[in-house]
């Protein structure tokens, strides 16, 4: 039985995250559908089966996006700009002015439930990461964006921001969900942080909340739920 009732587009499937997202959907039994860059890397992640489900395009471009957003009830955005590779568009494109298009469309087009894997550390302008591009401030506008537009009635939003992101599977460790912006540093798998952004779906206790999220002690989870609310 799936707790969730609709269709979730998943932006930047084909991201480390993103991937993560797509299986743990799968696993809850919840559709999706997926908006990514390159088709031929979501084939050679996800098999020939997603085939239908896919919309290809970049969060820059609205016509493309609209094309993604077509029968989707919630978005999960896990996209991120490369923000070492001068060749790629800036944080400036991607995290603040591309998400802040996706979540505006995203409502325009019926959807009710938006969230957003955004990062530790936004609000702290001094932090090392922010040399590249602003990189966290231009997130933090993303950020804010989406807060304004899913506030509203009958919307709802879930802001996740993961400390440092590292790889293995998920549901290995507790977690530590904090909605004060106090946790400074800390590290959390992928696989987590998609569960979190999945499971914030159907959890009345993860919405209309920005959540730091980063792992404990190492110990076998079956739900992560109990963490939105603790
Ligand atoms: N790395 C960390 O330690 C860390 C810590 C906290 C938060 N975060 C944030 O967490 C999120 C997920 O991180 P990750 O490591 O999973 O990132 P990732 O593997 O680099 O994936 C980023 C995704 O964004 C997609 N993307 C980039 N530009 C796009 C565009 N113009 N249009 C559509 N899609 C676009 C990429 O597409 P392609 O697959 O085609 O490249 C990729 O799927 C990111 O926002 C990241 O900034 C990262």
């Amino acid at each position: 039985m799936t707790l969730f009732n609709g269709a979730v587009l998943v932006a930047g499937a084909t991201g480390r995250t993103g991937a993560w997202v797509v299986k743990r959907l799968q696993s809850h039994q919840i559709d999706y559908h997926l908006f990514v860059r390159s088709g031929a890397k979501a084939l050679e992640l996800f098999g020939p089966e997603i085939i239908d489900k896919l919309t290809i395009g970049s969060i820059e471009h609205p016509e493309e996006i609209r094309a993604g957003l077509r029968h989707t009830d919630a978005v999960i955005c896990a996209i991120g700009g490369n923000v070492t590779d001068p060749a790629s568009p800036p944080p400036s494109a991607i995290d603040r002015d591309g998400v802040k298009r996706l979540a505006k469309l995203a409502k325009e087009q019926g959807v009710r439930h938006f969230v957003l894997i955004s990062s530790l550390a936004v609000t702290r302008a001094n932090h090392p990461l922010n040399k590249y591009g602003q990189v966290l401030t231009m997130k933090l506008e993303g950020e804010n964006e989406v807060r304004r537009l899913y506030s509203e009635p009958g919307f709802s939003y879930t802001i996740l921001r993961p400390g440092g992101l590292t790889d293995g599977p998920p549901l290995m460790h507790s977690m530590i969900f904090d909605t004060g912006d106090r946790i400074e540093t800390g590290a959390i798998r992928r696989s987590d942080v998609a569960e979190a952004a999945v499971i914030s779906l159907f959890t009345p206790e993860a919405h209309n909340l920005t959540f730091e999220l980063i792992e404990g002690e190492e110990s076998p989870q079956s739900s992560l739920v109990q963490f939105f609310s603790t």
